[in-house]
Parts: C-alpha cells; structure tokens; sequence
C-alpha cells in the first residue's frame, strides 16, 4: 500500500475524488471508462477501503460517476462536452420606467399548473423538503403557545425565530443579533420593504439584468425607475457599468442577487461583493441584497453575504426559507442595517406582522429539526439534478445551444438559436403539458426573446427525460 501525501486538514476522501474528478474534466476518464475497484483505489491512493467507498459515493451523488449492478463504478459524466456560456446582452445604461406587469401576468397564471412537467417553477420539488418533521413542528407550535397561535405577533417577528435567523447567519461569518432581523413574509416582501424605505416615486434604482422578474415587478409597482447593469453568467454584475451608471444618474438604491442569480445562476466572488460594497457606500446608496438562494452552494463552502463586507450599515440583507425548507410558510426576513427603523416601520404599515403560527413551527423547526442535514442532503439532490438536466439538454437540444453553468440554486439560463421566440415556444410547449420560462421577462428593457430559463428543483425522472426531448423537438422545428 503505497503511503497517502495528502493535505490533511480536508476530508480525505474529498482529496481523493477532487482528483479523480480533474481526471474526469481533462478527459484523462472519459464516459463509460470503467474506474479502478473500491480496493485498487484503496491500494492506489494509501487509503482505507472505506475513505475510497466515500469518495465513489461523493461523485456518484454529484451525478459524475454511475455504479452498475455487479460491475463496479463508471464515468457518466463529461465536463468537456459542456456548451458554450449564454452571451451577455448589455442593456442601454438608460434609466427608464418599468413595464413588465401585464407580459409577467401574461405567463404567471400556469407557472405551477398541476399537470403539467414543469420546468418553470423555480423552487425544489416537495419531496426534497422535510414535510413530516415541519408538520411536527407545527403541532409543536399550536400546543405550546397560550392562544394556539390566534393573536397578532410582534412587527418585528417572533423573537425565537429571529434568534434562529441570526444563528444562521454564521454560515456566512456574519455576527447579527436577533434584535437586527425583521421577520417578512419572503424575499420577495422583504426587498419590497427595503425598496419602500430608502425610495420615493420616481427615483432610480440599478438593478442587474438578467434579473428575477418580481423585482421588476416591485420597482414598477413603486413608481420607480431602473438603470439596468449588465450581469454575466460567470462573474454576475459588471461593477465597471454600475459604476458609470451611478455617475449618470441619481441611483437611490441597488438591488442584487450576489450568490446564485435567478436566472443566470452565478456566484460573485468575495472580491467582488467587498468591491460592490465599497462602491455603494462610496456613493452613499443603500445596496438590497438578495441571499434567497445563499444556502444552496454546490462547491465546498456557503458563499459569503455581501453584508459580510458591510462596516457602515448600508447593506440591507433579504432572504427566506422558500428556497430551501417550506416556500408556501412565507417566512423571510430582512437585516437592514441602518434602515432598521424606516424598515420596521413600512412591516407595520404594510401588513402589522407577518402570520404567528407558521414563525414559531419555522422557529421550532430550525432549532429541533436539524436543519444543516436537511440542507447538505437538498444541496447534493439540486447538484446532481443540475448535472442530469445538463446532460439531457445536451442530448436533446440542437448543438448550438448556450447554457449557464449554475454553481447553486435552481435554474438554468438557456440560449437557443436566434430564429426561436421563445414566447411561441412556451405555447407550443405548453400544448404538450411543458411550462417553461421565456427569458423575456428577466427584463425590463432587453428582449431575450430566444432565451429561456429552465428550473431542475425537480428529481430527474422519465417525465423530466421526455419534457426536455419534447422541448427539443418543439426548438428543432422552429429553425
Ligand atoms: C431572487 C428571488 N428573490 C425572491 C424570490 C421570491 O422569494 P419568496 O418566495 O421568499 O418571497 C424569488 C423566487 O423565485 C427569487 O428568485
């Protein structure tokens, strides 16, 4: 047995399928070459045969290797077949008024059409999520509370709850208290709110593009207007145009998906969030951060907020549970750094507090529920689906298709040929009983009329093979 010179501060099973991983990406393995048994790699690598039954199974589960029945583990996977990223369509640097309500409508009623396979929905599959353990936390909640949960809760939010969101903060290397955190009904509301504190109608806001379309929604719904930043899918906002944006024009607030954009998947580096933050507070503009989609990472580590990189309270940090644990409990929350009491006070206004019952089932959940497990078992279900998508997309979509390449979250950012609408597309689709997002509304201003967004929060299934080979076909016959 030959003796392992690894690093010993990581895993040791990690090291070891890290490089057989590289060997897989340089072709060095290529698909359906058989790999060493569990004992060769044992004796190979210096290692217990258990630390190499670890290391299959790490990439199995990231989808990169299969085991065969009797016949050992194969490669099923190989990054070079990758396709080209989708290009990054730069907006005018205008500010402008937005009008996105009715297209958004337009395809908004049949985005969670039961029957249908869908593609659309950007949230895990309800049976990734903890159902039984949060239906127990519920019950937990309605027997322990003296009023069975009927009374109003503070705006704020339930105290226990706020503790549970301040905890969780850790995974970011943040230090919140409890007393920072204002309790919301989602991410969505909780942007809404920071928007609605730092904002009066007609100011502008610099948003990235693409961009989730509610917050579109939101700065429209306010009377504002948007200087859109273009946002690429390897590294997300071009600080360079929000720098000259912000030259330009008097920008309020900036609103960003720093960790795992929807649609384009991306994770900024922690070099460039502590720039982002530099450049805000520089220019003494609020920066609304959205972290919705922070805890689904795919690498090693939970990327860093950019509150992290906040020293004088202009960060205004949004999340939620709905990504991750239980979308329909609408809990979400803001840490609003210097605008606490403008926030606090627009929670008040707004709806009093968000529903006491589902804060104390959350904030039970959280404490008893183990939570970080649930987390670390949805994280490698999302991987692994993200991988199998990707290959059944390359397999059945015209070769010049450009996809994102996620490192977390929920979605892929697809570029078809330039001949498809994808607005017909997603009619033809939906004659099938195939909902799809058209990339069009992402924007407020750029068309992306042949680009698509594409969720996989579904486990991969033969409904899911014949969505995507149905959706090929309908992309095909439109060239
Ligand atoms: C970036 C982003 N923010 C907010 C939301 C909505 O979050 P919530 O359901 O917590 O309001 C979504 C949902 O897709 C999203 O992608």
């Amino acid at each position: 047995m030959k003796k392992n010179n690894f690093n010993s501060d990581d895993h040791l099973y990690l090291q070891v399928a890290d490089g057989l991983e590289k060997m897989i990406a340089g072709e060095v393995l290529r698909i359906g070459d058989k790999l060493p048994s569990v004992r060769m790699l044992s004796d190979e690598y210096g290692i217990s045969m258990g630390t190499a039954f670890q290391a299959y199974y790490h990439l199995e589960g990231r989808g990169l290797i299969e085991s065969r029945p009797k016949s050992g583990y194969y490669v099923r996977f190989n990054h070079q077949r990758f396709p080209q990223l989708p290009d990054q369509v730069k907006p005018e640097a205008i500010s402008h008024e937005v009008s996105v309500k009715d297209m958004i409508t337009s395809i908004y009623g049949d985005i969670a059409a039961k029957d249908t396979i869908n593609f659309a929905i950007g949230a895990p599959d309800a049976s990734l999520l903890p159902t039984a353990k949060i239906n127990k936390s519920v019950i937990h909640a309605l027997r322990n509370t003296k009023d069975g949960c009927t009374g109003y809760e503070q705006t704020q939010g339930n105290l226990e709850l706020r503790q549970q969101i301040a905890k969780l903060s850790f995974n970011w290397g943040g230090k919140v208290k409890p007393d920072e955190v204002i309790v919301t009904s989602g991410s969505l509301e909780a942007v809404m709110m920071c928007l609605k504190a730092v904002t009066n109608h007609g100011d502008t806001v610099a948003v990235e593009c693409p961009t989730y379309f509610g917050i579109y929604q939101s700065i429209e719904s306010l009377g504002l207007k948007v200087v859109e930043i273009p946002a690429d899918a390897v590294n997300g906002l071009d600080l360079d145009a929000l720098e000259k944006a912000i030259k330009k024009y008097p920008v309020k607030a900036c609103v960003v998906v720093p960790n795992f954009n929807n649609p384009l998947g991306t994770c900024m580096s922690d070099e460039r969030k502590k720039k982002l933050v530099d450049i805000i507070t520089k220019n003494n503009i609020s920066l609304i951060e959205d972290d919705i989609y922070g805890e689904l990472y795919f690498g090693k580590m939970r990327p860093k907020t950019c509150k992290y990189f906040d020293t004088k309270g202009m960060v205004m940090h949004c999340s939620s549970l709905s990504k991750s644990l239980a979308p329909g409990y609408r809990i979400g929350w803001t840490i609003p750094g210097k605008y606490f009491e403008q926030v606090k006070q627009v929670k008040r206004i707004q709806n009093i507090c968000s529903p006491s019952l589902t804060q104390a089932a959350m904030a039970h959940y959280l404490k008893n529920g183990r939570y970080e497990y649930h987390l670390k078992n949805l994280r490698k279900a999302l991987h692994t689906q993200s991988l199998r998508y990707m290959q059944g997309i390359i397999q059945y979509f015209p070769a010049d298709t450009k996809i994102s390449r996620p490192a977390g979250g929920l979605t892929f950012w697809i570029e078809l040929n330039s001949k498809v609408d994808s607005f017909k597309l997603r009619t033809e689709a939906m004659k099938h009983k195939i909902s799809i997002v058209p990339g069009k509304i992402f924007s407020a201003s750029i068309d992306y009329t042949n680009y698509i967004r594409l969720s996989f929060g579904k486990p991969w299934s033969d409904d899911a093979d014949y969505g995507l080979m149905m959706l090929g076909k309908l992309i095909k016959k439109m060239l």
